[in-house]
């Protein structure tokens, strides 16, 4: 559409598009307006940084809060996350050649241009251009455009919020929409996921495929390997409430480090098991995902996992030498396989040892927790999923190792301030906690954590981070699920 007439029409008919928004985000009339205020702030904004682009197009990708199934996607379990009204937004004029330009409307993010050819290479880590570029260049077909943007956020970064998998999807949303192709969302939701690993980071589908097939009032139960999504529907009576711890979980330096931990920890503990169910049952086969062992195993069951746990993986942690030992394969062939990192070093064995049991004891437990807790909104059991979700987080704490003090903190006081059901929300080392309430206790139950975190334990505990009284809103807040990425007033 052409930039000035849209202007102008925000301005004569504002009232036209308030539905459109008002569905996207499931919100009343005055967030609606909000919204739009915003949308006609970044075309000005636009118009000002490109005068000579005048064909635009307006692209919005949500982050993700993850109600259920933390740490699972990347080994084939499920998850189960909305789509939240917090967002990427994207302004774009499609060019004739194939130079990606883009601004963004926080100052504290620099110009970058780059060009859509096999020989571009990625920022330096951390930089926040590299999303783009993951979201653009893992196109391999020759001869495509480029495009003018403006890019604009809302969502909390470093927050266990997908503010990155969201820039991924918006830019390349954009990039396709800038060359009129129509993806099939589902495989864009695949081809995502491998390309954020861009930026150096093992994490799974999950962020990607929420942001792009989220729904209005619904869960997503997401399978992987194959990919596929089921609608949860979420019951009337209750809501959730996301509460940010305001420490910061950045996926980019030590914390990314962190997580591929995890990941790698997985792997080695699957191939030790794989190593075992060999020999025991005689078969030949190598299972590449943990998950793919307990599809396999209709009747995987507690007993099946105590099985393995009790003959298979030790408490105490393993050195990469007893690693080695029970594989069989050599110390070369073990870094190669399992710690070698996207930026060609490798993965530093960690100085507690590598923790198999308890990493794989907590997915295989998490994976049989999203079932449940599906059937339990399914069959409008809120007091059996808020219990699941109370222990995946002792799993997530205890196990996983994903926990913080604050996070503790929150989980312990939400459940005695009248939540159903709590964890924290996203990779973990900070971020987010996700808290299941009933919709009637909801005021309540966001002054009274307000009050006990944002104004007591925050000053007292990190007298370093100040919090603005007049902006607390904005790090507690009921999340509704929202309506996934794509094009709005097309
Ligand atoms: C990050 C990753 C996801 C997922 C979560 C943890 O958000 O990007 O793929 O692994 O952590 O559930």
């Amino acid at each position: 559409m052409n930039i000035d007439y849209f202007i102008q029409e925000l301005k004569k008919n504002l009232s036209k598009y308030i539905d459109e928004i008002k569905n996207i985000y499931q919100c009343d009339d005055n967030s609606a307006l909000e919204y739009l205020n915003l949308c006609n702030n970044l075309l000005i904004e636009f118009k000002t940084l490109f005068p000579e682009s005048k064909e635009i197009g307006i692209i919005r990708a949500p982050g993700r809060v993850n109600l259920i199934g933390e740490h699972t996607d990347y080994n084939a379990l499920p998850v189960l996350p909305i789509a939240i009204d917090k967002n990427i937004i994207i302004i774009f004029s499609p060019v004739n050649d194939s130079t990606i330009r883009i601004y963004n409307h926080d100052p504290g993010f620099e110009y970058r241009e780059f060009e859509i050819s096999e020989n571009t290479k990625p920022y330096e880590t951390g930089d926040w251009g590299n999303y783009v570029k993951a979201g653009v260049l893992w196109n391999k077909e020759k001869g495509k455009k480029g495009f003018n943007a403006l890019i604009y956020g809302d969502i909390p970064s470093a927050a266990g919020l997908s503010s990155s998998s969201a820039l991924v999807v918006a830019s390349a949303l954009t990039f396709l929409q800038s060359n009129n192709i129509n993806p099939d969302l589902l495989l864009l939701a695949d081809e995502l996921a491998k390309a954020e690993q861009y930026v150096g980071t093992m994490g799974g589908g999950m962020d990607q495929t929420i942001s792009l097939l989220g729904k209005e009032n619904k869960a997503l139960q997401i399978n992987f390997h194959p990919l596929s999504v089921k609608e949860v529907v979420i019951p009337n009576e209750i809501c959730f409430v996301v509460i940010n711890s305001l420490v910061k979980a950045p996926k980019t330096k030590n914390a990314r480090l962190k997580y591929n931990r995890r990941p790698i920890e997985c792997k080695i503990a699957l191939d030790v098991v794989n190593k075992y169910i060999v020999n025991r049952f005689n078969s030949a086969f190598n299972y590449s995902f943990i998950g793919n062992l307990v599809k396999s195993f209709p009747s995987f069951n507690q007993n099946f996992i105590n099985d393995i746990l009790d003959n298979v993986l030790n408490k105490e942690s393993y050195s990469t030498a007893q690693i080695v030992n029970i594989l069989g394969i050599d110390e070369e062939q073990f870094k190669d396989k399992y710690l070698l990192l996207k930026d060609g070093s490798y993965f530093d064995e960690p100085h507690d040892g590598f923790k198999l049991r308890q990493r794989f004891q907590y997915v295989i437990e998490e994976g049989l927790r999203v079932s449940r807790a599906v059937d339990a909104l399914e069959n409008n059991n809120i007091t059996l999923f808020g219990k699941l979700m109370v222990e995946s987080y002792f799993g997530a704490r205890d196990l996983y190792e994903i926990s913080t003090p604050e996070i503790d903190f929150l989980v312990r006081e939400a459940l005695k301030c009248g939540a159903i059901g709590s964890r924290l929300t996203g990779a973990g080392f900070g971020g987010c906690v996700i808290n299941l309430i009933y919709k009637k206790d909801a005021y309540s139950f966001l002054e009274k954590m307000k009050d006990l975190y944002f104004f007591k334990y925050i000053p007292e505990t990190h007298p370093e981070i100040s919090v603005n009284k007049n902006i607390v809103d904005n790090y507690i807040f009921i999340c509704k699920p929202c309506r996934g990425a794509g094009l709005i007033f097309s």
